[in-house]
């Protein structure tokens, strides 16, 4: 009796792990700070698109690498859906992108979006929005936060530019079942302060996440802070060189998301991809510019830690700085895209 109660247990729990350890993904994830609609107009999809040159112009009709000045986003916008349709991710993550912008995204992908405005949770200021392809990820639930001292309602960090907020979402792969959480953040470009705080906020919700639902958990965007100099903090929070005294954080949002693991390790994918399988562009942001005095890399994606025990929960496969401009055309945004591939496990 006891030995087949035993039996039956032992075989009911081998039956789920077996299930689980064998679910594996390959995954693309693209983020990009698209760079808001600063020059606004009302030019329709369909204008621009017949607009576009008919001709394919011979190579003295070319000037290579001259138009460097910011376009307006009805120009941007078909050379950004082309960029990421040819990097073909099943996760694309936007920061910046203004209520046009993603709606404009969502036609010329054809792929639906989760992320509100940051600056009422409907659709006035910029979208940390998440895109996904449909016909490979479920949406299982989604969230947004603000990067703030009162996270659950939209608002600014005493002292921070602008307001700030962090979109959440758990994927499934619908093939297999394998489940991954996405965290899609901009931090603040003026307040170190801001940074630090959000970066502790964000990887206190990462570690309930982990804890919470078993699976890797992946934060991404632009954080306007470098690996190395004087506005690094918010880098060096995410990666665990720096500590932040969570008790510091919301009390309501700490208690809400209560974990153990509000230290987890997050890797940034660039570094655990190995010296074989980076490729692509160092800087992620460059500006509008004809130089490189303002480059530098600061759009990343971190990844929990890769290992639970002995097994293995993620790996890079490979990691690419992406393109913004091309030498016959202008600057698709300020800011690069990052693009990693991935296989995820469960
Ligand atoms: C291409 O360049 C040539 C030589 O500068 C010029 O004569 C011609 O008009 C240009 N054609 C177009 C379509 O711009
Ligand atoms: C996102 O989450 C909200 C809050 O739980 C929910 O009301 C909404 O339906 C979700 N959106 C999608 C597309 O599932
Ligand atoms: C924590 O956040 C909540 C919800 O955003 C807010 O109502 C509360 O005032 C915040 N707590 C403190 C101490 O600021």
């Amino acid at each position: 009796m006891k030995l087949s109660i035993l039996l039956s247990l032992f075989a009911t729990t081998s039956v789920a792990q077996v299930i689980k350890r064998d679910a594996s993904s390959n995954l693309r994830i693209m983020n990009w700070n698209l760079r808001n609609d600063g020059k606004p107009n009302d030019i329709t999809i369909d204008e621009t698109i017949n607009n576009l040159p008919k001709n394919v112009p011979n190579d003295e009709n070319v000037s290579f690498y001259t138009d460097y000045e910011e376009a307006p986003w009805s120009d941007r916008r078909i050379g950004v859906a082309n960029e990421v349709l040819f990097n073909s991710p099943d996760v694309f993550t936007v920061n910046e992108a203004l209520h046009r912008q993603v709606e404009d995204l969502k036609e010329l992908l054809g792929w639906p979006y989760i992320g509100v405005g940051r600056d009422d949770g409907g659709e006035s200021g910029e979208y940390e929005a998440i895109y996904y392809n449909p016909s490979k990820l479920n949406l299982i639930s989604n969230d947004t936060f603000w990067l703030s001292d009162k996270p659950f309602e939209p608002s600014k960090y005493p002292g921070a530019g602008y307001y700030r907020d962090a979109t959440v979402c758990l994927f499934e792969d619908s093939s297999n079942g394998v489940q991954f959480v996405i965290i899609n953040v901009h931090l603040d470009d003026e307040s170190d302060d801001q940074r630090k705080y959000a970066a502790a906020l964000v990887k206190y919700r990462a570690g309930y996440e982990y804890q919470d639902k078993h699976v890797p958990v992946f934060l991404v965007g632009d954080f306007n802070s470098q690996t190395s100099g004087k506005s690094c903090a918010a880098y060096e929070i995410t990666t665990g060189s720096l500590d932040f005294d969570v008790s510091k954080l919301n009390t309501t949002f700490t208690e809400k998301y209560k974990n153990d693991l509000s230290k987890i390790s997050l890797n940034d994918l660039m570094k655990a991809a190995a010296p074989k399988d980076r490729m692509g562009h160092h800087a992620t942001f460059t500006g509008f510019k004809s130089d490189t005095s303002s480059f530098s890399r600061i759009d990343f994606q971190f990844g929990s830690d890769p290992h639970n025990g002995d097994k293995l929960l993620w790996e890079v496969v490979r990691y690419k700085g992406g393109d913004n401009w091309y030498d016959d055309s202008f600057y698709l945004s300020d800011h690069r895209p990052v693009i990693t591939d991935l296989i995820i496990k469960n």
